[in-house]
């Protein structure tokens, strides 16, 4: 039970190898500005290199945006991302592979011309990190809205209210009141210096009891980047924070979960790059924050969520990768 617990402060954990192939790079270094954990850096021979970061072999939670976005398939991942002990073990299987829908084996080249307009933006959408500096029309932003608006919820409750915000003051201000709560998150960790801090571990385990995901040590690398780059949102020209309401029917966050999918894949659909922004809320509900949110509409019985940053992809960025397998259980008649 406690090797259980110590493995909540720095759990075993298991990473693809990534690398990257350099006959093939052009340093063109879309994967170490977008890497969504500050995991690929430049290294000392001019190229991208893979990195670890606060006692953990790699910074890389297996999203393979890396290998999705680079221009010359440079990159490659092998092997799945696996926590193997302790209070954050991983549950999934391990089995990595591309989409199967039909379930017969074939390369996504074949698969895709059997595959409905729906499918193909749901298996090639990739989150995009990577903007433009170009404004999305406020035409193409309600058309994403619209599309949240006719999400299934519970009861018809539509529990929702969107906050769509494209200046870029107001965004960067939203950024930097995370990224003050983030830091304090992440100093209970890390050092300075992105060494573990010993001493915290029992700290940081007792957390772990009361609060199991905030203190999930997963986005600590993420946190990291965000406040390096003073950024949380990839310089997106728009974003869009999706709010409960608490007194919605049943289940108001799965409601807003389903609405801004609706609203990821219409944008996708559009050629719109999207990217969910989860860092940035879960500090804007603290209570030094009631200021921020006051301006930006979020009073009583409202309650932000999540949030997605919207814009114009620079570059490749969608494309099909491989994933984990998760259980399923098959009870048949
Ligand atoms: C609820 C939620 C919150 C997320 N928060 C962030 C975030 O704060 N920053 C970020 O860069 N990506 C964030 N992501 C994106 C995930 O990292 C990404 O979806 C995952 O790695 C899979 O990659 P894919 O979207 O390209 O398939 C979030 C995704 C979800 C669903």
């Amino acid at each position: 039970m406690f090797e259980g617990m110590k493995q909540a402060y720095l759990p075993k954990t298991r990473f693809p190898k990534r690398a990257v192939d350099r006959e093939k790079c052009e340093k063109c270094g879309r994967c170490v500005t977008a890497c969504p954990t500050g995991g690929i850096i430049w290294g000392g021979d001019g190229f991208p290199e893979p990195i670890g970061f606060g006692g953990f072999d790699q910074a890389c939670i297996n999203c393979w945006n890396c290998v999705a976005m680079c221009p010359t398939d440079a990159l490659s991942m092998e092997g799945s991302y696996q926590v193997e002990a302790g209070r954050y073990r991983t549950m999934t299987t391990g089995r990595m592979s591309p989409p199967d829908p039909l379930g017969n084996g074939q390369p996504w080249k074949k698969i895709e011309p059997e595959l409905t307009e729906v499918e193909k933006v749901l298996y090639k959408r990739r989150s995009n990190r990577l903007f433009k500096k170009k404004a999305v029309d406020r035409a193409l932003l309600t058309r994403v809205l619209e599309a949240g608006r006719f999400a299934p919820s519970g009861g018809n409750n539509q529990p929702y209210k969107f906050i769509v915000i494209t200046d870029q003051a107001v965004i960067h201000e939203v950024e930097l009141g995370a990224i003050g709560v983030l830091k304090r998150l992440k100093n209970l960790y890390l050092a300075k210096d992105g060494k573990r801090r010993l001493g915290k571990s029992s700290l940081f385990t007792m957390l772990s009891l009361f609060m199991v995901n905030k203190m999930d040590p997963r986005p600590f690398t993420a946190m990291d980047k965000a406040e390096k780059d003073q950024a949380l949102y990839w310089h997106a020209p728009a974003i869009i924070i999706l709010c409960k309401n608490t007194r919605g029917i049943a289940n108001p966050d799965l409601d807003i979960g389903i609405c801004a999918q609706n609203m990821v894949l219409t944008a996708h659909s559009l050629g719109l790059g999207t990217c969910y922004i989860g860092l940035a809320i879960e500090p804007l509900n603290y209570p030094h924050l009631s200021g921020l949110r006051k301006k930006l509409g979020i009073t009583h019985p409202w309650e932000a969520v999540t949030s997605i940053a919207v814009g114009w992809p620079k570059g490749k960025i969608d494309a099909v990768v491989s994933r984990d397998s998760v259980p399923v259980e098959w009870i048949e008649g």
